[in-house]
């Protein structure tokens, strides 16, 4: 029996090159799944003490994406895309109309039930004018009609729009509403200079085509017919078929349901292998998720004597799924940003984080003091809590058996707010970039320069002979 040997991330070192540019300089752009694009090729995980909606939203502002789990009910669940997908309004597709005929009175009650400072004027769907708290301040006959105080003709955007049209049009005309008319008049959206600034506060935000964050949802073979459409209606942008045995003939079946039923990215996983990659991406999934055991919490490897070592696992996978053109998504394991750096060294398009984030004040778990140090509940999925809150179908569980936990629960150090945490990850990998000299993500996927190294050379790399009296914002050893 020929038996291969595998290697961990702390097994490589990428080898340094010539580099022409700064790190701050390289773009860390990448796909997601086959048509969805992140700006920061980092995913929250789909567990309930990493990924709800406070900790998508603030990731998401950044340009990576979060998934909600679905230790939820799913409408709780759908709530929470919802809530994502309200954060950053753009083109607010529905705003609320006022028609000819209505009076002032009624306007303005509009305007204090709704909060809002102004609302398009409609004749059925064709946009007639606008009407806003300008037009009502000397307007004191609340029985006149809107007609006679609207704004006529007013300031109007055609799709498809863009932040920087929108940008000069407000400018210009010094508006704070920009109706979207399509080609015969009719009335197709509302902008809003509130949302606009919201959305050049983040310039690196991931979104849709709308201008509204991305976000995903994880759904099971046993769940998704019950979770998509309450999902789909909330606008979720992907689901994550999330299982911990992605090879498997129900992963396989409820993939293929899924991709025949409705028109929604699909990323299923997860898998070690390539032959379960292949199989994965010929069932139609639109991203494959590699990781079977390296998480932090993960028991799995132990408790059935499986699994395989990431880097391997990683460099495998994405060598098939390159066949297909189908990204790969590294998940779990990651303890330090430069694991991100091997990951997509190793062939990943973005990787999966759990334990990193679960001490983020955005992240839902609780926290913790414990010997005078502030620390946040965090979970594995298939540990007995979290099953016990009915994540058991992940790992294959029954339920009314007896719990055979695949996960730990445990705690992990507070860290404050993603936004700075996010930035030292992303600054960790664009170092790695510039040491190795790809400028961009398909150039350090492509590079494959590492080194294997020794326990001598692990133990080089990390601080070494002395006592850390400071510890820094992107290394601990606890
Ligand atoms: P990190 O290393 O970021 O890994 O904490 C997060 C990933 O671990 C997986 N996961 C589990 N795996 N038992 C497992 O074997 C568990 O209880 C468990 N919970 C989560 C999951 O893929 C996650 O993204």
């Amino acid at each position: 029996m020929n038996i291969p040997e595998t290697l961990s991330y702390d097994d490589v070192l990428l080898v340094p090159s010539y580099a022409d540019f700064l790190p701050a300089e390289a773009d860390v752009k990448t796909r997601l799944t086959r048509t969805l694009t992140l700006n920061v090729p980092i995913i929250s995980a789909a567990m309930d003490t990493v990924t709800e909606d406070k900790l998508a939203i603030a990731l998401a502002l950044q340009g990576g994406v979060g998934v909600i789990h679905r230790n939820l009910r799913p409408e709780v669940q759908a709530q929470q895309v919802a809530n994502v997908k309200r954060y950053l309004n753009w083109v607010i597709e529905r705003p609320i109309v006022v028609h000819l005929g209505q009076t002032v009175a009624e306007v303005q009650t509009l305007m204090n039930e709704h909060r809002v400072s102004g609302f398009p004027v409609v004749n059925g769907n064709k946009l007639v004018g606008i009407i806003t708290g300008r037009d009502l301040r000397f307007c004191n006959d609340h029985n006149k009609l809107v007609e006679q105080v609207m704004t006529r003709d007013p300031i109007v955007e055609n799709p498809p729009v863009t932040v920087a049209e929108a940008q000069k049009k407000f400018d210009l005309h010094k508006i704070e509403k920009l109706p979207v008319v399509d080609s015969e008049g009719n009335l197709t959206g509302l902008i809003t200079v509130k949302d606009l600034e919201k959305h050049q506060q983040y310039p690196l935000a991931a979104t849709d085509a709308h201008g509204r964050l991305l976000v995903g949802a994880a759904v099971s073979p046993q769940d998704y017919e019950r979770r998509i459409p309450v999902l789909l209606d909330s606008k979720v942008d992907f689901v994550v078929i999330d299982t911990a045995h992605g090879d498997s003939r129900n992963v396989i079946r409820a993939l293929e349901a899924i991709k025949g039923k409705w028109s929604l990215p699909v990323v299923a996983g997860n898998v070690a292998t390539r032959d379960g990659t292949r199989r994965l991406i010929e069932a139609g999934a639109d991203a494959v998720k590699v990781g079977v055991g390296p998480g932090s919490i993960c028991t799995t490897r132990v408790v059935a004597g499986i699994g395989m070592p990431q880097f391997s696992a990683v460099l495998e996978c994405a060598d098939e799924a390159d066949k297909h053109g189908i990204p790969i998504i590294a998940d779990g394991g990651i303890k330090f940003s430069g694991d991100i750096t091997k990951a997509i060294g190793a062939g990943a398009s973005s990787v999966m984080i759990g334990n990193l984030f679960a001490g983020l004040k955005e992240a839902p778990g609780r926290e913790i003091i414990f010997e005078g140090r502030y620390f946040k509940e965090y979970r594995g999925m298939g540990s007995l809590a979290a099953v016990q809150a009915g994540g058991g179908d992940r790992y294959n569980m029954q339920s009314g058996m007896p719990i055979v936990p695949e996960g730990i629960e445990g705690r992990v150090p507070y860290k404050g707010e993603l936004k700075d945490f996010l930035h030292q990850l992303v600054m960790g990998l664009k170092k790695g970039m510039g040491y190795t000299g790809c400028r961009n993500i398909e150039e350090l996927r492509q590079y494959k320069k590492f080194v294997r190294i020794t326990s001598a050379g692990l133990r080089e790399s990390h601080a070494h002979d002395v006592t850390i009296t400071q510890e820094s914002p992107n290394y601990s050893r606890n």
